[in-house]
């Protein structure tokens, strides 16, 4: 059992270690985000992180991550979000999560879109599409080259055929 158990830590230091500094603390917002909503009457804790994305461009450092939760059977106090077992056949939430840091300055967060529904439903499918569709922009956003005199082909074709 014991030996089972340092098994089970091993591993999960293992996937806190593989997980870059930002895609950890986009699972911290995540979860700071998610017990912030009155709704939630219990503390979730993680259990999946999958489908990760990273991109990191001049204008922003983008994360996106699909983050699984299980229900434990701490209520969702402050302060009470620590040492929580998790509730046998308790509920599951899938979230959805995407944060843009500031290049220059990682430690601060440009946009975050955190969307959870419960994982064996339909209901919250809709609403997900719409925060797929904002973190895509969100994504794009940093891909555009925003400094100033950057030529697009098409305009200098465009002015290399005007007459002289
Ligand atoms: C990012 O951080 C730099 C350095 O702290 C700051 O000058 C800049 O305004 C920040 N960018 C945005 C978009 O907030």
């Amino acid at each position: 059992m014991k030996g089972l158990l340092t098994l089970c830590l091993g591993w999960l230091a293992l996937a806190v270690a593989s997980r870059s500094p930002r895609q950890q603390r986009a699972v911290e917002l995540a979860l700071e985000d998610f017990h912030s909503r009155s709704q939630v009457r219990w503390v979730y804790k993680e259990q999946a992180v999958e489908e990760v994305t990273e991109e990191d461009h001049p204008a922003g450092y983008f994360v996106r991550l699909r983050l699984s939760l299980s229900q434990t059977q701490c209520p969702n106090q402050p302060g009470r979000r620590q040492d929580c077992a998790i509730k046998p056949k308790g509920r599951k939430q899938s979230c959805l999560v995407c944060v843009k840091f500031n290049f220059s300055s990682p430690a601060q967060v440009l946009d975050k879109r955190v969307h959870c529904r419960p994982e064996q439903s339909k209901a919250g499918k809709d609403v997900e599409l719409k925060v797929e569709a904002a973190c895509r922009e969100m994504q794009e956003a940093g891909k555009e080259p925003n400094f100033v005199g950057h030529y697009l082909p098409g305009q200098l074709a465009f002015s290399k055929g005007l007459p002289p």
